[in-house]
């Protein structure tokens, strides 16, 4: 949560940061700061409430002159969202401005400390604890800023990524990290700093990722220098970005979720590359083959996630099941982390995160760790936290997920988990080569059998007319049709805030069948799976209580047809790649209820993208 960038160097410092923050904007949108360090010592803060748009308004008339600067967008945990509460915070001197993303979890014990030392404070944020904390240490210990917050930071017990300014030093930046994201765009006389790559990929692809608990002194004119808490020296490892800027821009759609629901016929080609190989016959994914001997002697897997990622681990353990023969559980990771889990080096925990930041994923992978479990992570953002801290994993390839409502991430998910379980499949020999061959094959239409279903673009813009002003939904499927249903309630509630509710078709008759009425809309999810005849049976249940119905089906699909008030027909595929064509129409029909309904799809209320606190 939150977004964080900096820079320093010779461009508009200003300009920088603003475009910076709207980059980040997906990250947070409550209120937005910016602290710039004027070229004769003054240190001017500005911020506003809501979107980036509002402080740049705000901005217009002000002071812009800088040497470096600081910026902040704004998911609120710790008050709410405010001018007040706003970042950049200054120290009570007005010397220091320091942005934080995370949560300092002993703020209250140190803001009554600092109290009786005599600090004030003018917000309800956690963060404006710590830059009091700097400047009381610095002045109390007559030390230079970047000991000043070694030494706050060793006092402080939670998460940060911050940047601090001083007003006195106009060419300096100091940054640390703490489970949450950092990383340092290093350019020609230019640096910067952001909690991904996206707001400096146009200026420089050579990158740091700061690692826990590493401060970063950056300062115009010298290289970039990095130390531990303990102020040892620490080793610089520089990235190349494969990030494009084509990719964080819409293309010419009115929204990031649509462009990209339509990416998926691309993103899912780029997540098949290289890994269905000689006519199908093998499936190669990475982890796999350098941890046989894991992979072999698994007793059990546990894959933990949340949200979206969460609804694609429950297809895994269907697809790992179906395919392997191992038993999986799947967690949610935020109560994995303090359900004390029984874990042992039999087990193999999964950990999936389209951000690769997510919080409770990232603690669930270090307690699966400390138990000595293998760890494998599936992310879509390279070089973030989990696929650092996991022992081996792959990644989604679905390049940058910019809407908050998880599209391409899904379907990506969803294949990865599929060829993962394949390709262990083929090491443990729980499937044949006939078998192997055919999923391969059948992976590899995916992508223009996807082409197909977007072409139902308009039927669905037509239906969700007559949908958007239902108050409430359910989402119904059976086997790999259940966690589609969840996801697509999901996709509904976070953007239309229509409450929708994701359910096992046959669970239904056991209470959530009294809701049904002319009122209460139900989406069907009904592929030609082995469970087509059961589901019938569930599509029936629901017109006799005169409910109207959506359903997804398989193209030439009579039996439904014939119930359903609306049917949206998908092309044929076997039953494990069915999640991936069911649950695009479901994007599209949560997309234009939305729509209808005015709302901001990219940037729903109350959400983030990444959620790094707890
Ligand atoms: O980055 P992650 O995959 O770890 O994120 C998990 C959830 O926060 C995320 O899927 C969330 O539920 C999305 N808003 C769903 O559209």
């Amino acid at each position: 949560m939150c977004g964080i960038v900096g820079y320093i160097g010779g461009g508009n410092v200003y300009d920088v940061l603003i475009k910076g923050l709207h980059r980040l904007e997906y990250r947070g949108y409550d209120s937005a700061g910016i602290a710039l360090v004027n070229p004769s010592g003054t240190l001017n803060v500005y911020k506003a409430m809501g979107k980036v748009s509002n402080l740049e308004n705000f901005c217009k008339d002000k002071n812009l002159d800088a040497l470096a600067g600081i910026a902040h967008t704004r998911w609120a945990t710790h008050g709410e969202p405010s001018d007040c509460n706003a970042h950049p915070h200054y120290s009570e001197d007005g010397n220091l401005a320091l942005v934080h993303n995370g949560t300092i979890e002993n703020y209250k014990l140190l803001k009554d400390a600092l109290t009786q030392h005599g600090c004030r404070f003018h917000s309800e944020t956690d963060t404006e604890v710590l830059v009091q904390l700097i400047e009381y240490i610095k002045v109390k210990n007559n030390c230079s800023l970047l000991d000043a917050v070694r030494e706050a930071l060793k006092q402080v017990v939670g998460a940060y990524a911050i940047a601090v300014v001083e007003k006195d030093h106009p060419n300096r930046i100091i940054a640390a990290r703490k489970s949450s994201p950092l990383v340092i765009g290093i350019g020609d006389d230019e640096m910067f700093l952001a909690s991904d790559a996206t707001p400096f990929v146009e200026y420089t692809k050579e990158c740091v990722y700061l690692k826990d608990e590493e401060v970063a002194i950056i300062e115009r004119g010298e290289p970039l220098k990095l130390v531990t808490l303990e102020n040892k020296e620490a080793k610089i490892d520089v990235t190349t970005l494969e990030l494009s800027i084509s990719q964080l821009e819409k293309g010419g759609y009115p929204h990031f979720m649509l462009k990209e629901i339509f990416e998926q016929t691309t993103t899912l080609k780029d997540c098949i590359r290289g890994r269905v190989v000689n006519g199908g016959k093998r499936i190669i994914i990475s982890g796999v083959d350098d941890n046989k001997e894991k992979f072999l002697a698994a007793k059990r897997i546990v894959i933990v996630a949340c949200g979206t990622s969460w609804h694609a681990a429950l297809l895994g353990k269907y697809l790992i099941q179906d395919m392997c023969r191992i038993p999986v559980e799947v967690e949610y990771a935020s109560e994995f982390r303090y359900s004390n889990p029984v874990l042992d080096d039999k087990d193999i925990v999964m950990a999936i995160s389209q951000s690769g930041e997510t919080a409770d994923t990232l603690a669930a992978i270090k307690i699966a760790k400390r138990m000595g479990a293998f760890v494998y992570g599936i992310s879509n953002v390279v070089g973030s936290s989990i696929p650092r801290e996991t022992d081996s994993g792959t990644y989604i390839h679905v390049g940058p997920e910019i809407g908050v409502a998880s599209t391409k991430a899904f379907t990506g998910q969803v294949m990865v988990l599929t060829m993962l379980a394949a390709a262990i499949a083929q090491l443990r020999g729980t499937m044949t080569q006939e078998q192997i061959t055919e999923i391969g094959k059948a992976i590899q239409k995916v992508p223009s059998l996807v082409e197909k279903v977007l072409r139902l673009n308009e039927k669905i813009e037509r239906l969700s007319l007559i949908y958007t002003y239902a108050h409430n939904f359910l989402y119904l499927g059976r086997g790999y049709s259940y966690p589609v249903a969840l996801e697509g309630a999901l996709k509904l509630k976070e953007i239309s805030y229509i409450h929708a509710e994701g359910y096992p078709a046959a669970e239904m008759k056991h209470g959530p069948i009294a809701l049904i009425d002319e009122e209460m809309p139900s989406v069907i999810i009904a592929p030609n799976d082995h469970l087509y005849e059961k589901i019938v049976n569930n599509v029936q249940q629901v017109k006799a209580r005169s409910g109207s119905i959506i359903a997804i089906v398989t193209e030439g699909d009579t039996t439904i047809r014939n119930i359903a008030d609306h049917v949206l027909e998908v092309p044929e595929v076997p039953e494990a790649l069915s999640p991936i064509v069911t649950s695009i129409p479901l994007q599209l029909l949560s997309y234009y209820i939305a729509i209808n309904k005015g709302k901001n799809v990219d940037m729903p209320r109350n959400l983030a993208k990444s959620v790094t606190v707890e």
